[in-house]
């Protein structure tokens, strides 16, 4: 049986939404991480530093007792953004990172930014001050086919916006395609990609195998088995460039199995043992620490978590669900499978 002991890793992209459903949420993420960068997408979104760092006050008070977690908090970039308190927020410790999400792009977004042009003078201050843009790529136009919305957002948006501002040091978020990969090793100097395990464990059949799967519909969407493979070469390659973000998205059921169900793959519970699983297959359990516990802290220039896990190949069942009390459930990633890695106690 193989045994693995690593730093204690990090999440950089959850989403915790807020009440009983952050409630129910955050004990999951911060079992399994030591820190996590956490995603402003509320209705309204943590647009401010003093909503973060209120926002942050009501995730702590969610984590179990006994348990070592640190949120790190982001600000959502509107067309309104204030520089001054963007980074101001920065400089005092509140905000780890600033979010551009295209509007209309994914859940949430809807008070998006809708030109670079606008966002131009909050680009510059982080730049200036060496504050980390973290974004959600892809186009937004009806007509362009959604699985190309990633690859053109690198073209028509990224790319620009890296020659623009030289100095600016940007996250490209769940990275889901070569080019994505590609464009995040080009700039690796400044830059970084995350990457969910969804996209590295299932290319888009899994969302028709058998019929249609609703609980693995998020955005990006999964892509074609050609990307899922060079994702997978990127994160099992120690590449400083490339770290884990599960991107864990709750919605309840019932928002997901509906006519116009919800974007996101809820990981949080299983998503160790969904990297662990990848790395495994790969031959690269010697990687799993620099892309779980060394790259994120390094590239938000943070300190490695000096605790240690340890995991075995030992399979698990998964439960269904888990439960928001009053609200529903949502449902797991890898629900009702066994898995293979467990944590040792
Ligand atoms: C995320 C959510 O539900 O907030 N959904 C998703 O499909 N990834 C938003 C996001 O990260 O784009
Ligand atoms: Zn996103
Ligand atoms: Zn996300």
């Amino acid at each position: 049986m193989r045994r693995l002991t690593f730093r204690r890793p990090d999440d950089w992209h959850v989403h915790f939404r807020d009440g009983d459903l952050m409630r129910a949420v955050v004990p999951h993420t911060a079992r399994a991480f030591g820190r996590a960068i956490v995603m402003p997408n509320l209705t309204p979104p943590v647009t401010t530093a003093a909503a973060a760092a209120a926002y942050r006050d009501r995730i702590l008070a969610a984590v179990p007792e006994g348990v070592d977690f640190t949120p790190l908090m982001t600000a959502y970039l509107t067309d309104g953004s204030d520089p001054a308190d963007i980074v101001g927020g920065f400089r005092d410790g509140v905000l780890a990172a600033v979010k551009l999400y295209p509007a209309h792009a994914t859940t949430n977004s809807q008070f998006g930014v809708t030109s670079i042009a606008a966002v131009r003078p909050v680009l510059a201050a982080m730049e200036a001050a060496g504050m980390p843009l973290l974004i959600h790529g892809e186009v937004t136009r009806a007509e362009v086919d959604v699985f190309d919305r990633e690859a053109r957002f690198v073209d028509e948006v990224l790319l620009g916006i890296l020659k623009d501002f030289p100095g600016l040091r940007v996250v490209l978020e769940h990275v889901t395609t070569s080019e994505g990969v590609d464009v995040v090793r080009a700039h690796a100097d400044r830059m970084a990609g995350t990457m969910t395990p969804q996209h590295l464990l299932y290319d888009r059949n899994e969302l028709f195998r058998g019929g249609i799967r609703p609980h693995m519909y998020c955005l990006p969407i999964l892509k074609r088995s050609t990307h899922k493979k060079a994702l997978r070469a990127a994160a099992t390659s120690g590449e400083a460039c490339f770290f884990l973000g599960t991107d864990t998205a709750p919605h309840l059921r019932h928002t997901k199995e509906a006519p116009c169900g919800c974007a996101g793959v809820f990981s949080a519970p299983t998503a160790l043992e969904a990297y662990l699983k990848v790395f495994a297959e790969e031959n690269a359990l010697d990687r799993f620490e620099a892309f779980a516990s060394l790259n994120g802290p390094a590239f938000y220039r943070l300190p490695a978590n000096e605790t240690r896990v340890t995991w075995e190949e030992r399979a698990h069942p998964v439960p269904q669900a888990v439960e928001v009390p009053g609200a529903g459930e949502i449902v797991t990633l890898f629900a009702g499978e066994t898995v293979d890695w467990s944590p040792v106690a």
